[in-house]
């Protein structure tokens, strides 16, 4: 019988409710007992009632909520060895020795760590005086499991992140509304999506919606983009278009690493083309609202997925990552995943664009 605490850490991403109610049921049908640890590290660090006892009951109706209903946040204390030492006698006090955590790739990297460490914080949790020997005896080994929640489908090794689709949907659906009214006016509407580091959404969300043009971080846009934009739009126009749509991911830039905004492509528009233009910045609604289908599914099948690697676990195990392949729940070690988003993200800051795309297209190969 294990005590198996479930977290969300990072950014929310619907999907994460589904993700706590199948661990907890998952647990409980598995003969453990499941723990929520409330407001992300946070809540690990503060111990007490932030670390809470879930029945079956507990999470009724969660599947279909949106953001997480534990909470989340970004902690800063957990950075620091006497925070992460306040979280294990936290974890010791309740019996857990093993925690499920669904974030991005440093909510995930933060909990590697911490599973590194384990052993010398429980020696110092010793050495200080704050447990007996015998009290941290069967607590020599944390059990860590990761699931990646993001809106941005930024992590390697994984088709889709818990939260992609259904932000993909709301931002589908916004670019069809805002569509009526640019038809109705013949307007230009240039449209910031999310997605700091990764162009997945923009780039998505451009397919789904016709867009004229678009701009992502990981292939910026030749050097003579205004030129190269401009003409597009404008012979699309020349086709009988009524209306033009450009995608703008927030981490978008050139080729030299300068920011391109919504506000530099919407002044172009108006200025060269004579198109009368508007932004629309999507914002947080692309982030909250409930889970489409397809994120219930994913979050529900990788919430049992982990349970089942948790009590498969031995102390030589990787902390694996739960992924998503060519339609199938796969298990993947952790930090594995997490350097080949690190070397994506790198090869950008390089400005090692070919490299950048070769690593994305890998992942969707993979
Ligand atoms: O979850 C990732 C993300 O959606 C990014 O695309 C975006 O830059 C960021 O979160 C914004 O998060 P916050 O408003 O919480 O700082």
């Amino acid at each position: 019988n294990k005590n198996i605490g479930v977290m969300t850490s990072g950014g929310d991403a619907p999907g994460m409710c589904c993700v706590v109610r199948a661990v907890v049921r998952q647990t409980i049908a598995s003969g453990c007992t499941p723990f929520a640890v409330y407001e992300g590290y946070q809540g690990l660090v503060d111990g007490g009632d932030m670390i809470k006892q879930m029945a079956w009951e507990d999470v009724r109706g969660w599947v279909s909520e949106g953001g997480t209903l534990i909470g989340t946040a970004r902690c800063k204390a957990f950075m620091e060895r006497a925070g992460r030492l306040n979280a294990a006698n936290n974890l010791v006090e309740k019996g857990i020795d093993a925690l499920i955590i669904c974030g991005g790739d440093g909510s995930l990297t933060g909990a590697d760590k911490f599973r590194g460490e384990w052993p010398s914080l429980m020696n110092e949790l010793v050495s200080s005086g704050k447990r007996t020997e015998e009290a941290v005896k069967r607590f020599r080994h944390l059990n860590i499991v990761g699931l990646v929640g993001s809106i941005d489908n930024d992590l390697s090794g994984t088709d889709a992140t818990i939260g992609c689709y259904s932000s993909l949907q709301r931002i589908c659906q916004s670019i069809d509304f805002i569509d009526a009214t640019a038809f109705s006016h013949q307007r230009a509407f240039v449209i910031e999506v999310m997605g700091r580091h990764c162009g997945w959404l923009a780039l998505m969300a451009g397919v789904s919606c016709g867009a004229d043009f678009i701009f992502i971080p990981e292939n910026p846009p030749s050097e003579n983009w205004e030129d190269e934009m401009c003409s597009i739009v404008s012979k699309h126009r020349a086709m009988g278009k009524r209306k033009t749509t450009v995608i703008v991911a927030e981490g978008a830039h050139d080729m030299k690493l300068n920011k391109i905004t919504a506000v530099m492509v919407k002044d172009l528009l108006a200025q060269r083309v004579g198109l009368d233009t508007r932004v629309t910045t999507l914002g947080h609604v692309q982030r909250g609202g409930p889970p489409c289908a397809y994120d219930r599914m994913l979050a529900t099948l990788q919430g049992v997925e982990a349970v089942k690697a948790v009590l498969d676990a031995t102390p030589e195990t990787p902390s694996p990552i739960i992924c998503i392949v060519e339609n199938k729940i796969v298990r993947k070690p952790m930090l594995d995943a997490i350097a080949k988003t690190n070397e994506v993200a790198g090869n950008i800051e390089k400005m090692d664009f070919e490299a950048a795309m070769r690593g994305r297209d890998a992942e969707f190969s993979e």
